[in-house]
């Protein structure tokens, strides 16, 4: 299994997260405590520190609604049906088998089908309901001052503390999940740090892997456009032509590569890669920095980009100093 470090969540994500947890924390204990379930800062206590957690969690919420618009993030709520069987059936079967995840986070889509429809349906209807019901409490004697009727007193304190209960049992059942990452501190971890080691398909470790190889190969790596063009060569490809720098040749036309004679034949490789076919092997006679001969095997391979071949690419392998052993012999 290969894994890579992820950036998953800013640095206002995490700030929000964790003072939103401290806050419904609070705020349940508080209220609860007003309910008359137990008794822990004292009554009257308990009402002014429900209060004031009440008015921080409004200014949270405003700036996090502010962050959400403000950098596109909104977009991570909008419910998916896609894969929501799957993840359903993750957690019901898959997660005590060890089975692997079902969908993968990424800082753009960090949140798998299910807790987008959890979190969707918490800030848009039991959040709001709270902090609305929480506000028409504790403004009910205004608010029938200036004539507006909303609900019975008691039908707001029914209503609000319904929505503390759904809240408490989202909490429960959030800590279960966050333990539930690749390892069971790993979700935490990442919120806490913003980063997280995430899983890596085999084409993501390939896209990863093959240019570093071929960055640093033995073999020369080129790259030619449509017109024959020098568009990309790598290290080995300047060592064999005798070059000190890429841009010493990119941008400069292929034709350079080769003795005048030699220029059609390449010009007609080019032609034919480009009419999609491909060269396995062929002995080239190249013409290197300050007009250094020398003999090469070349590979020629058109490049697709979206179905599209936009030039030539291939390797090639010194040939000079087999050649020059065996004149030895
Ligand atoms: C901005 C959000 C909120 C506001 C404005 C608010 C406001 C209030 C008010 C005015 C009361 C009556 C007692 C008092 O004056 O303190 C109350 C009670 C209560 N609150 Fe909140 N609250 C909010 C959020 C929450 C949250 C997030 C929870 C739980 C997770 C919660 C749980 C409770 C409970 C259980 C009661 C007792 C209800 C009763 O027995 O009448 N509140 N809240």
């Amino acid at each position: 299994m290969y894994t890579r470090k992820v950036k998953i969540y800013a640095g206002f994500e995490r700030f929000w997260h964790w003072t939103q947890a401290v806050l419904i924390i609070f705020l349940a204990l508080s209220g609860f405590e007003v309910h008359g379930v137990y008794t822990l800062f004292g009554y009257e206590k308990a009402v002014m520190w429900h209060d004031y957690a009440a008015w921080a969690f409004l200014v949270l919420i405003i700036f996090a609604i502010f962050w959400h618009i403000t950098t596109g993030a909104w977009r991570q709520y909008i419910p998916t049906t896609r894969f929501i069987k799957a993840q359903l059936d993750y957690y019901l079967f898959g997660i005590f088998r060890n089975a692997p995840h079902p969908t993968k986070k990424t800082t753009l889509s960090k949140l798998n089908p299910l807790q987008r429809l959890t979190y969707f349906g918490l800030k848009i209807l039991v959040i709001p309901v709270q902090v609305i019901s929480g506000f028409l409490y504790l403004y009910y004697h205004q608010t029938e001052q200036v004539g507006l009727h909303f609900a019975s007193l008691s039908g707001l304190a029914m209503l609000h503390t319904f929505g503390a209960f759904v809240l408490v049992a989202f909490i429960f059942m959030h800590i279960y999940l966050a333990t539930t990452g690749t390892t069971w501190i790993s979700n935490i971890k990442a919120m806490i740090s913003g980063w997280e080691e995430v899983e890596l398909s085999m084409d993501e470790v390939r896209a990863e892997a093959y240019p570093k190889v071929v960055r640093a190969s033995e073999m020369g790596y080129y790259f030619l456009d449509r017109d024959g063009y020098i568009r990309d060569v790598n290290a080995a490809w300047l060592r064999i032509y005798g070059y000190s720098s890429p841009e010493e040749v990119i941008g400069r036309h292929s034709s350079m590569t080769r003795k005048p004679e030699d220029a059609p034949a390449l010009r007609e490789m080019l032609e034919q890669v480009l009419a999609g076919q491909k060269i396995e092997s062929r002995i080239v006679e190249r013409v290197g920095r300050d007009g250094r001969p020398g003999r090469h095997l070349l590979t020629a391979h058109p490049v697709y980009i979206s179905d599209k071949i936009v030039g030539m690419a291939g390797f090639i392998v010194d040939e000079s100093k087999n050649i020059e052993q065996e004149a030895e012999r």
